[in-house]
C-alpha cells in the first residue's frame, strides 16, 4: 500500500487546477486552442479505488487546494443545526441543506451561502460516490461545473459544500406545476451552458464521461447559467475513441444511452445521447419518461424522434406552454442536432464540441414572436416558496410529483428493502421529506428490467 500513498500524494500536487491557476480553462477555452494542461497527470477515481480505504482526509486536505475540509460541528453551525428551514431538497446521496458560510471561517474563505449534502446513512448510496465527487469536482474547475467548496469526513459522516445555486435545479424549475413557463432563449441559454461543461469533461487528455445527465442535475444561478452537479456515478473514459464496458450498469432511466444499457459499452456519446434527451425534454416540455400519458407516448424519445426531422410534424410536439414563441428556424436547428444527438449508432452521435456550436447559433435566431409577457418568478421568492412547499405535506404539486415517483419506484423496485438500517449520531435532525427517498432518486436503475445486462456486480 506503501507505494500508493507515495503516488497520491505526490502526483495530485502537480495536476491541481485552482481558479486562479493555468489549470483553469475560461469557459470558452473548448474552442480557443489553449494548449492542453497536464490533465493525464489527474488523479483518477479507477487508481484510488483500491486505496480510499487507506486514503485519509489529510491527504484530501494537503492535496486539494481551494476545496476545505469542515468539521460536522461546523457544518451544523452554517445550515442551523440541518435544520428544516435550512432544507432544499433530496436526492439518492441524501438531503441537501442551505447553509451560511461566516466571514473569517476559514482563510481565502469568503462569506457566502452555501449548499450542504449529507450522506443518508441508510441510502443506496455510500464512500465511493462522495469519494467521486470531491475527486471530480475537487480537480475540475469550469463555470459550467458547480463549484465545490469543501467536503466533511468524519466517522462514518459523509457531506459536500457546493456554492449555493439560487434557481435550483432544471428538473424543478421546468417541470413543478408552481413555475413560469421557461421562455425559448433562456431554454437554449440552458441547454448551452450545460453542454458547455460536457464538453468540457469530455475533451479532458483523460475524457470524463458524467454517466448521469438529466435535468435534475443542471443547477441554475439566478442568471439561468447552468452548472453540471453531481459527479457521484462520473468515470474516466479511454482515451482514443475506445469503448469503456462495463458490467454495471448505472444511470437514470430515460437518459440513458440504448448501447450502453443494452451492453455496458460506455463513451462520451453516451453523454451526448443523455444530451439529446434533455434538449428534446426544453423543446417538448414532456418529461423523458412519464407514465401518466398513453403507452406509446410514455417514453419521449422513442415517440418523439421520428417528427423532430419533419417541420410541420414538429411543430405538433413543440412545448405548448411556449404558445408559439420561439423562433421556428431555431427550433429547427435545435430539433435536427437532438435527433442526432439521439441517434441508435453512438458514433453518427455529434461531439459536444458541435453541440455547443450549433446550439449559439440558435441562440442567434431573434425571430421570436412576441407574445403575452412571461412572468418570471423572482428567484427569492421561488426558493423560499420551494423550500415552504417541499417541508409542508399534502399540497396539489407535491401530490403529484409523489403520484410520478411512486410509479418510477415502481420500476426500481425494492430499493427500501435493500437499504440498511443505521444508527444515527450527533442527533442530527433530518426533516421528513414528503418524497420517499428510495423512490425519489431514480438513479442506479434498470436493476428490475428483463434483461440480465441489467443485474448488478461489481464494476
Ligand atoms: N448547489 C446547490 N444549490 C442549490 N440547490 C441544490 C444544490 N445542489 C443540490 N441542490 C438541490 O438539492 C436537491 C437534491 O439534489 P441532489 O442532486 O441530491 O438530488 P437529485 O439530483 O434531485 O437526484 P439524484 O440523486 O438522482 O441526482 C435538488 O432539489 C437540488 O436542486
Ligand atoms: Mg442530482
Amino acid at each position: 500500500m506503501a507505494p500508493n500513498k507515495l503516488a497520491w500524494k505526490s502526483i495530485l500536487p502537480k495536476c491541481l487546477r485552482s481558479p486562479e491557476g493555468p489549470n483553469n480553462r475560461d469557459p470558452e477555452s473548448i474552442f480557443d486552442g489553449i494548449p492542453k494542461h497536464h490533465s493525464q497527470l489527474r488523479l483518477s477515481l479507477s487508481g484510488l479505488s483500491n486505496a480510499s480505504s487507506w486514503l485519509s482526509v489529510s491527504d484530501l486536505s494537503v492535496s486539494l487546494v481551494n476545496v476545505h475540509n469542515f468539521t460536522l460541528q461546523e457544518l451544523k453551525e452554517m445550515t442551523h443545526g440541518f435544520s428544516r428551514s435550512y432544507y432544499l431538497g433530496e436526492g439518492g446521496f441524501g438531503t441537501v441543506y442551505k447553509g451560511l458560510v461566516k466571514e473569517g471561517l476559514r482563510p481565502g474563505l469568503k462569506a457566502q451561502i452555501v449548499a450542504v449534502k449529507m450522506l443518508d446513512l441508510d441510502g443506496m448510496q455510500g464512500h465511493r460516490e462522495w469519494l467521486a465527487e470531491v475527486i471530480f469536482l475537487g480537480q475540475l474547475r469550469h463555470p459550467h461545473l458547480v463549484k465545490l467548496i469543501g467536503y466533511c469526513c468524519e466517522e462514518e459522516h459523509r457531506l459536500l459544500v457546493y456554492e449555493y445555486m439560487e434557481n435550483g435545479n432544471l428538473d424543478d424549475q421546468f417541470f413543478r406545476k408552481y413555475t413560469s413557463v421557461l421562455p425559448w432563449l433562456t431554454r437554449i441559454k440552458i441547454a448551452v451552458g450545460a453542454a458547455k461543461g460536457l464538453a468540457f469533461l469530455h475533451e479532458e487528455e483523460k475524457p470524463v464521461i458524467y454517466r448521469d445527465f438529466k435535468a435534475s442535475n443542471v443547477l441554475l444561478d439566478p442568471d439561468y447559467k447552468a452548472k453540471l452537479s453531481d459527479f457521484g456515478l462520473a468515470t474516466d473514459g479511454v482515451e482514443g475513441g475506445e469503448t469503456y464496458v462495463t458490467t454495471r450498469v448505472m444511470g437514470t432511466k430515460g437518459y440513458a444511452a440504448p448501447e450502453y444499457i443494452s451492453s455496458g459499452h460506455l463513451t462520451t456519446m453516451s453523454d451526448v445521447f443523455s444530451f439529446g434527451v434533455v434538449l428534446l425534454e426544453l423543446l417538448t416540455g414532456r418529461r423523458a419518461v412519464d407514465k401518466t400519458r398513453p403507452s406509446r407516448e410514455k417514453d419521449l424519445v422513442d415517440w418523439a424522434r421520428s417528427m423532430l426531422k419533419d417541420r410541420r410534424k414538429l411543430e405538433r410536439i413543440m412545448d405548448p406552454r411556449l404558445d408559439g414563441q420561439y423562433s421556428a428556424e431555431g427550433a429547427k436547428r435545435a430539433a435536427r442536432l437532438a435527433y442526432h444527438c439521439l441517434s441508435r449508432n453512438p458514433k453518427s452521435r455529434p461531439t459536444m464540441r458541435k453541440v455547443v456550436k450549433t446550439l449559439e447559433a440558435v441562440l442567434d435566431f431573434k425571430d421570436v414572436p412576441a407574445g403575452p409577457f412571461v412572468y418570471v418568478v423572482p428567484a427569492e421568492e421561488e426558493s423560499s416558496r420551494k423550500t415552504s412547499q417541499k417541508g409542508g405535506e399534502g399540497n396539489e404539486q407535491d401530490h403529484e410529483e409523489k403520484k410520478r415517483m411512486v410509479e418510477m419506484g415502481r420500476v426500481t423496485g425494492g430499493q427500501h428493502h435493500q437499504r440498511r438500517r443505521r444508527g444515527r449520531k450527533n442527533g442530527r435532525h433530518r426533516p421528513r421529506s414528503s418524497r420517499s427517498r428510495a423512490v425519489f432518486s431514480d438513479t442506479a436503475l434498470y436493476s428490475s428490467f428483463d434483461s440480465s445486462l441489467y443485474q448488478f456486480s461489481v464494476e
